[in-house]
């Protein structure tokens, strides 16, 4: 559903992407994990056509990005970092605008817009301003405006940030139905347990490269099970073991304080990249 191939973007000395390619599958919830500057927003702009692309080649759904421009625009939704709704117009307004855009009847709109505000949760509030939402709601709406027109592929850059934990919660669990409509999603996070909860697949990016990919579980067991933090001559150190077995050994001759924990995401990123991801 999304191939890049190849894929660079320098800004001047500046290389941003260095040779992306990867393969989305249909269907399939795809995390791009990488810290600030990794070239997230890079990716998904090219792949939106707001950007262009210093080298190599992708295709939605089948058509490239460029060469087949306005039909690759019609396959996804696109719901940016920022949120950029029209504040002093209504939720209802903001939906319909974008629903005119896409070339839909008055009759196809008035259903859509209705179906997603009830999806959303949000369809008693159809006639207030966006200024008068909380943050979560006009996230929730971001969302939803970029699946009025029915595409296949949604691109979520960072859906989370700056959310609390319950609301990033129920984003959460919107974007997993999204996926469980048949949508494919490839979403970008800076979030370890966004992209553990959420991911079929995820690919770590840094310096405009991507380092691996895999499902989380199999990023996970290449590290290990388990994870013993411990100070070793005053400095805090990790080490990783398959078994609980082997951890309980390296306790036992343990000296000073330490915590056992489950190795997680942010454990393979580190012992692959050298670094933290958020
Ligand atoms: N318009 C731009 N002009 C110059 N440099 C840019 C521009 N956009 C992004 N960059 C640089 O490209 C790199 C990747 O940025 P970005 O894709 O925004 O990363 P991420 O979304 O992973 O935080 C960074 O070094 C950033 O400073
Ligand atoms: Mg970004």
């Amino acid at each position: 559903m999304i191939r890049i191939e190849g894929l660079k973007k320098s800004y001047g000395a500046i290389k941003a992407l260095d040779g992306i390619d990867l393969h989305v599958a249909a269907g399939e919830l795809f995390a791009y994990l990488g810290p600030n500057g990794a070239g997230k927003t890079t990716t998904i702009r090219i792949l939106t056509g707001l950007t262009r692309r210093s080298a190599g080649d992708a295709w939605l759904g089948g058509f490239h990005i460029e060469k087949e421009g306005l039909k690759a625009k019609k396959r996804f939704g696109l719901v940016m970092q920022s949120i950029n709704l029209d504040q002093e117009l209504t939720v209802w307004e903001n939906l319909d605008i974008h629903g005119r855009l896409f070339g839909m009847s008055a009759g196809e709109r008035k259903k859509k817009i209705d179906q997603m505000l009830s999806y959303i949760d949000l369809i008693d509030r159809k006639t207030a301003l966006v200024k008068q939402l909380s943050g979560g709601m006009k996230r929730r709406l971001t969302i939803a405006r970029a699946m009025i027109h029915s595409p296949e592929i949604l691109f979520l850059d960072e859906p989370t940030v700056g959310l609390d934990a319950a609301i990033r919660r129920r984003i959460w669990a919107l974007i997993k139905e999204i996926q469980e409509e048949g949508t494919t999603i490839f979403l970008t996070t800076h979030y370890i347990e966004e992209a553990e909860f959420l991911a079929d697949r995820v690919a770590f990016l840094d310096e405009g490269r991507i380092v691996t990919i895999d499902t989380p579980q199999a990023l996970m067991s290449r590290t290990g099970a388990w994870a013993i933090d411990h100070m070793d001559a005053g400095k805090m150190k990790t080490q990783y073991f398959q078994t609980r077995q082997e951890a309980d050994t390296f306790i036992t001759r343990q000296k000073e304080s330490y915590t056992l924990r489950r190795v997680n995401l942010e454990d393979s990123f580190l012992l692959l990249t050298g670094k933290k991801v958020g």
